[in-house]
């Protein structure tokens, strides 16, 4: 009999830990990380030069986030060609959301591998050619210059969009799936506050992507701060 490997117990379960413990956290500080665009060009880039300044960075990304991120975005294409979505013949919203949870996985193969390579590696032929690891002072102008594209900023918004419903769902599945949350509900409850932090994070997340097109993103300008007094090399004098 064929090995299904949605009923492979340990490798199941070790796909919803990376999902939550080196990935969920990662992309907690990456969208940190990127709302401090809202108060400028030299905050952002002083913030990923202080990541880039971390020892052993390449060390860190290979074992915390690319092959976490490998196993778990292999692990899910395989898992979801196996699923059988009915959600035509049973409209449910939990069928829905199933759905929506593979469906958001396979997107996500696809646009963390061009985000990896277009911002991080710059391999992206007639798009950015520069990666921002060892050009941190100019991470800003990278991103900024690439996000006047239309079209490629609506793929930021569909990819911010798909991770924050990914994750927060994802966590429901893993506080039910761990047996941490057990009554209907409490379940129930969780649901809904999965669906909030969904929501909590493509707002904050979608902001930070106009932050890089229009200052201080889609709120007042009043509300950030400005780059004080900018030195002719671009550092920012507190
Ligand atoms: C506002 C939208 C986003 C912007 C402006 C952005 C920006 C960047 C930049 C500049 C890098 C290169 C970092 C470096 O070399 O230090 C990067 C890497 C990365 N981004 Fe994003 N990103 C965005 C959305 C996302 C989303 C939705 C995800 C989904 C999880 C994501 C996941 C990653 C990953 C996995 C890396 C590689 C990490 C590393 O090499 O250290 N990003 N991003």
């Amino acid at each position: 009999m064929a090995i299904k490997f949605s009923n492979t117990f340990l490798l199941r379960k070790l796909h919803q830990l990376t999902g939550i413990v080196p990935l969920g956290i990662f992309f907690f500080v990456h969208i940190y990380t990127n709302s401090t665009a809202l108060n400028g060009p030299a905050i952002f880039n002083k913030h990923v030069q202080d990541i880039h300044d971390i020892p052993y960075l390449l060390l860190i990304e290979i074992f915390g986030i690319f092959i976490p991120l490998l196993f778990h975005s292999v692990y899910g294409v395989l898992i979801s060609a196996e699923a059988k979505p009915n959600v035509l013949g049973y409209r449910y919203g939990r069928n829905w959301f199933y759905f929506f949870q593979r469906a958001t996985g396979i997107f996500l193969f696809v646009f963390l591998l061009f985000h990896i390579l277009n911002f991080r590696f710059g391999l992206i032929p007639g798009l950015n050619m520069i990666p921002v690891a060892g050009n941190a002072y100019r991470a800003f102008s990278i991103v900024s210059s690439e996000f006047q594209l239309t079209w490629v900023l609506v793929i930021y918004f569909f990819g911010i969009l798909a991770t924050a419903w990914h994750l927060a769902y994802g966590l429901f599945l893993f506080a039910v799936d761990w047996g941490i949350v057990i009554g209907e509900k409490a379940q129930k409850m969780t649901m809904y506050a999965s669906l909030g932090f969904a929501l909590f994070l493509s707002v904050v997340g979608i902001n930070a992507a106009v932050a890089f097109v229009r200052p201080c993103g889609l709120l007042p300008q009043a509300l950030c701060e400005d780059v004080k007094k900018p030195t002719p090399s671009g550092t920012v004098q507190f």
